[in-house]
């Protein structure tokens, strides 16, 4: 069949990367893609939320699946434009409906569904301009750090830790009476500090039935040590060595199937990945959020170390046969580290030549790209987050290990890394 990956960034390019490796994929199209995924198949140069000339490109290049990568066109209602117009049902789009992606796209409707069903849960409340005063006092009698929220999608910035209460105030405010985050902070979720160890846990649902994926864990600060503003992710290891057999057990039994027959029972339309971002405290887990989407950087160890046939897996959800899927892992792990462009997370430039890509062997080490171009044959740095080196090994020291040895390949001006992804899991 023919595929279409929606979607520009190193997630995308590693569904890219695999799904060109199935038996059941024709012709691969992404929109809008990036340079490396224009190695695996088409760049369709499609703006992600622009439904109308995504449809048109579906039905000229006979698309039956559209594999949607990031939240945004999923919050928009990019299942419900296919599904419900007779020229494009017959399209599979993986991804939950509009409705259903509001567990990311709002985190009230998230807090608010899983205490539905007992899942457990930071304890919150929310607050607009209507209960403000409330808020106030809220935040006075909270214990420190308190955590805000804003309610909508704000591009990863919307969560702050506070840990005053004069901080947690003057924050509310601006959030709720002068709009720091736009709209998406006309609600404000507050809730407590969870403690301990986070974990990203991903599963692949039909709304009824689900897949368990390989478990990740990612390094969002940008300095070493866990130091520094957040990015987007700078890179992730696969699996997690603490997650074990007990542990997945009850995450399986105390969130995974509570969220999935939550979905059956509120007849949410659910048919794609679930992340579940975790925290662990002395070995119970809670859920910190959800995700409608797989992870960026977690993909690019994730996608790598499943074995299964990636369509064959996709396909099943609709299907209606996901309850026979097994997925094999590869039992080894794997790591990837993000080289992004000097500056990142603030300002940085781009339009970088990046060279050395051409000595580095699919055999030995995947570089999935995110912010990368094409410009007259050469490859240059299009964004902060530019190639994510994913390299496997026996365990995580040694997996890191050759994700590091990869990139003295690799360069660009002002190029940064951090050297320390995984450093908690190596002695
Ligand atoms: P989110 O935007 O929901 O992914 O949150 C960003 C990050 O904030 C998470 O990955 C956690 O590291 C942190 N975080 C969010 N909520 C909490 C919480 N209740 N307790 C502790 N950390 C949190
Ligand atoms: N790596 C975290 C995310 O994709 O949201």
């Amino acid at each position: 069949m023919n595929i279409l990956i929606i979607g520009s960034g190193g997630r995308e390019h590693a569904f890219a990367w695999k799904i060109k490796q199935s038996k059941h994929c024709n012709e691969l199209f992404i929109a809008p893609g990036n340079a490396g995924t224009s190695t695996c198949g088409t760049n369709l140069d499609i703006k992600v939320n622009d439904f109308e000339t995504l449809k048109h490109a579906a039905l000229q290049h006979h698309i039956e699946m559209i594999v949607v990568g990031p939240e945004d066109p999923l919050v928009n209602g990019i299942y419900d434009y296919f599904t419900a117009n007779p020229e494009t049902k017959h399209i599979q789009i993986v991804g939950p409906s509009a409705e259903a992606a509001q567990l990311e796209g709002s985190k009230a409707f998230a807090k608010a569904f899983m205490q539905r069903h007992d899942i457990p849960t930071a304890s919150y409340k929310e607050f607009n301009s209507a209960n403000f005063e409330e808020g106030l006092e809220y935040i006075n009698n909270h214990s420190l750090p308190i955590v805000l929220k804003a309610d909508g999608l704000a591009a990863g910035k919307g969560v702050l830790i506070c840990t005053s209460h004069e901080d947690a105030l003057h924050e509310f405010d601006q959030m709720i009476r002068h709009a720091k985050f736009g709209k998406a902070s006309n609600k404000v979720v507050i809730e407590s500090f969870l403690k301990g160890i986070e974990v990203s846990v991903f599963a692949i649902t039909d709304g009824k039935s689900f897949c368990v994926l390989p478990e990740a864990k990612d390094y969002k600060r940008i300095g070493a040590g866990d130091t520094g503003l957040n990015t987007g992710g700078m890179g992730a290891v696969s699996p997690v060595p603490f997650f074990d057999e007990t542990l997945k057990d009850k995450i399986v039994r105390t969130i995974i199937e509570p969220t999935i027959s939550g979905f059956e029972k509120e007849k949410l339309v659910y048919k794609g990945f679930v992340f579940f971002g975790l925290m662990i405290d002395n070995g119970e887990p809670y859920v910190i959020e959800y995700n409608c989407r797989m992870g960026d950087p977690e993909t690019e160890v994730v996608i790598p170390r499943i074995k299964n046939d990636l369509v064959e897996l996709l396909s099943a959800i609709d299907s209606g046969n996901l309850n026979e899927m097994f997925i094999v892992q590869d039992e080894n792990a794997a790591a990837t580290t993000f080289l992004v462009s000097g500056g990142y997370p603030g300002n940085y430039l781009t339009e970088k030549v990046i060279s050395g890509l051409n000595l580095i062997t699919e055999n030995e080490s995947l570089c999935f790209h995110s912010g990368t171009k094409k410009i007259n044959e050469k490859i240059v740095t299009n964004g902060g987050r530019v190639i994510a080196v994913t390299d496997f090994g026996k365990d995580i020291k040694q997996a890191v290990r050759a994700s590091l040895a990869t990139i003295e390949k690799i360069k660009f001006d002002e190029m940064y890394f951090r050297s320390d992804i995984g450093f908690e899991f190596v002695s």
